[in-house]
This record gives structure tokens, sequence and C-alpha cells, in this order.
């Protein structure tokens, strides 16, 4: 009895996330279908994005405020944290595989060769902060910002 009630609730959990990654739509991604092949962009909803070399303000100043609000419990700029220093991803990383990793983070540290290092490095799960792809966009626009400096 116990265990069908778990089961409905695992079922329930799964079924919230889905609806929610639906919504998630931002014009700039050509292909919404989830990547399943890994590789250097990971696995998630973003499999394309063409950025301009101007930063965009008003998204680094969003994104600076997302990034205190949903990510600075584990991550800071400069230092290693609970997860890795956030200086110097953009350099490290394509930024499709950084909104993945925003976006799709167990999956990523599942399939990810990069990621699954990186938990193996430092044995705790990044969760996922419900942002949207907008969101996620705004945060990769205030970390270019943190490596052009
Ligand atoms: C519960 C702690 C936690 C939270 C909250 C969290 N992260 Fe993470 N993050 C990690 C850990 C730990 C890793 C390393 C991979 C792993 O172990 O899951 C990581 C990895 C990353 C990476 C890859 C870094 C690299 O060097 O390649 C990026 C980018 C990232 N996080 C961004 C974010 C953003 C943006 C947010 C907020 C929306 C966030 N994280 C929230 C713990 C967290």
């Amino acid at each position: 009895m116990q265990k069908t009630i778990i089961t409905a609730l695992i079922i329930a959990m799964f079924a919230a996330v889905g609806c929610t990654k639906k919504e998630e739509a931002a014009p700039e991604v050509t292909a919404p279908a989830a990547a399943t092949g890994g590789g250097d962009i990971g696995v998630g909803p973003v499999t394309s994005l063409s950025l301009e070399s101007e930063l965009k303000a008003d998204l680094v100043k969003n994104g600076s405020e997302l990034f205190a609000a949903k990510c600075a419990a584990c991550h800071k700029v400069d230092e290693r944290y609970v997860g890795p220093a956030i200086k110097g991803v953009t350099e490290r990383r394509k930024p499709e595989w950084i909104m993945n990793m925003i976006l799709n983070p167990q999956e990523m540290t599942q399939k990810d060769p990069a990621a699954q290092e990186l938990l193996g490095e430092y044995m705790t799960q990044m969760t996922f902060q419900n942002v949207t792809q907008d969101e996620a966009r705004a945060i990769l626009e205030y970390f270019r910002s943190i490596d052009k400096k």
C-alpha cells in the first residue's frame, strides 16, 4: 500500500517536471528537441545558440540578480565552493553546454562526460533551480560579463 503511494508520488513528480519544461521556449533556440548525444554542447533543451559579441546589459543585470538568488548558495565567482568557481566557465564550456547544465543538471551529470567528471570531483548533485530558458540565457550573459573583465 505504502509502496503504491510512493510510486504514485514519484510519477507525479516526474510529470510535474515534464510540464514545466515544455513551457520554456526561447526564440534563439532553433531546435527544441532534447539532444541525446552528449558531446560538448551537453544534453538538454538547448541545441544551438547564437550569441552576439556585444553583451546585452539588461540580460547581464537580470542574470546577476538570478545568480544571487538561485545559485549563490552553491557557487562563488572566484573560488570553489559547493560547486565550481564560475570565473572562466565561458572559456571552459560552450554556451549551449552551460545552459543545459543550468536547465538539466541531473541528466547532464548522468550522460555528459564533462559533467560526470565534475560530479565525481564535487560529490554533490547540482539541482535544477526552477529557472526558465530565458532566465538561463540571462545567467549565461552574466557569466560572459565576468569573463570579459
Ligand atoms: C545544490 C548546490 C548547487 C546549486 C543550487 C547550483 N549549483 Fe551549479 N553546480 C553545483 C555542483 C556540485 C556542480 C558540479 C556538477 C555536479 O556535481 O552536479 C555544479 C556545476 C555547475 C556548472 C558547471 C561549472 C563548470 O566548471 O563547468 C555551472 C555552469 C553551474 N553549476 C551553474 C549553476 C547556476 C547558474 C545555478 C543557479 C541557477 C546553479 N549552478 C545552482 C552545485 C550547485
